[in-house]
């Protein structure tokens, strides 16, 4: 399995979950990988368990400063990037009355900011360096219509889907290929925090929710990261070389568009 050999690929978020899951599948595919994340211990320890020169990156993606750093810390221990996957993000619910200016900053600092500055970071890059690049963005179904309790993420993912059209259609001029996946309900640390949400706001037990959700996927079941790793590995492939500003769900069955 040598689709990614030979390229180096940067990971946000990619402490735990579906970043980490992505790291261990483009490494599996021969690419050199840096794991990028704010918590920097877990990136650590995530890319030492990958082994096969998988490094870890401190980035705060809300940190122009430290999406600078990383990503010339990036260039400067594996050589170049030629694919970005930017995965980190944050999540947080609450009926539309009690939403926290704060909580919507944070969001929109991670989620939409985080995006767009780290892309544009890794793809003047990739321009200086020549020879294009893939920029995988991390969508979700929650851009692809509104949530009652979920307004604030609903949006910045929404966002992200937006960012995805425009600069893919800038960036293709440079070879670069922007698309993004929109993954829909993936078990992990990320949905314990879901489910603590509406347990608190729909009066649930805890686990309640993610059987709901999980029963109602049409495939029968919440995704898994590995779920998702076949589109990330052929986004970032040459088989994907067509492909621009285009997001694709990953989901089971949820939602058609
Ligand atoms: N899990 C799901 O059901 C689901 C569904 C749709 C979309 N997604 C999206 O997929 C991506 C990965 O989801 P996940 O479930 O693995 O999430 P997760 O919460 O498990 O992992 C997110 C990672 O991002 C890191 N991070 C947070 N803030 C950061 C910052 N400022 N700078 C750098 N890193 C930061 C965290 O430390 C963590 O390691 C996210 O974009 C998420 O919105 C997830």
């Amino acid at each position: 399995m040598t689709r990614l050999a030979g390229r180096t690929a940067l990971i946000t978020g990619a402490a735990r979950g579906i970043g980490l899951a992505f790291a261990r599948a483009y490494a599996a595919e021969g690419a050199k990988v840096a794991l990028a994340d704010i918590d920097a211990d877990r990136a650590q320890e995530a890319a030492a368990s990958i082994g096969g020169g998988a490094i870890a990156v401190r980035m705060d993606v809300t940190d122009q400063q430290s999406i600078e750093a990383g990503v010339a810390d990036t260039v400067k221990r594996l050589g170049r990037i030629d694919i970005l996957v930017n995965n980190a993000a944050l999540f947080s619910a609450a009926p539309v009355v009690e939403i926290a200016r704060e909580d919507f900053d944070r969001l929109m600092a991670v989620n939409v900011a985080g995006t767009l500055f780290t892309m544009q970071a890794v793809a003047r890059h990739m321009i200086a360096q020549g020879g294009g690049g893939r920029i995988i963005n991390m969508a979700s179904q929650a851009g692809r219509r509104g949530e009652a309790l979920v307004a604030v993420y609903c949006a910045t993912k929404a966002a992200v889907i937006s960012l995805t059209q425009s600069a893919g259609l800038d960036l293709i001029r440079h070879g670069i290929n922007v698309n993004a996946i929109a993954p829909g309900v993936v078990d992990g640390e990320h949905w314990d925090g879901v489910d603590a949400f509406f347990a608190k706001y729909e009066g649930l037990e805890p686990g309640e929710k993610k059987k709901q959700v999980g029963r109602a996927v049409p495939y029968g079941r919440m995704g898994t990261a590995e779920d998702l790793t076949g589109m990330a590995i052929f986004l970032a492939s040459d088989e994907a070389e067509y492909i621009v500003a285009q997001t694709y769900n990953v989901d089971g069955g949820n939602w058609m568009s």
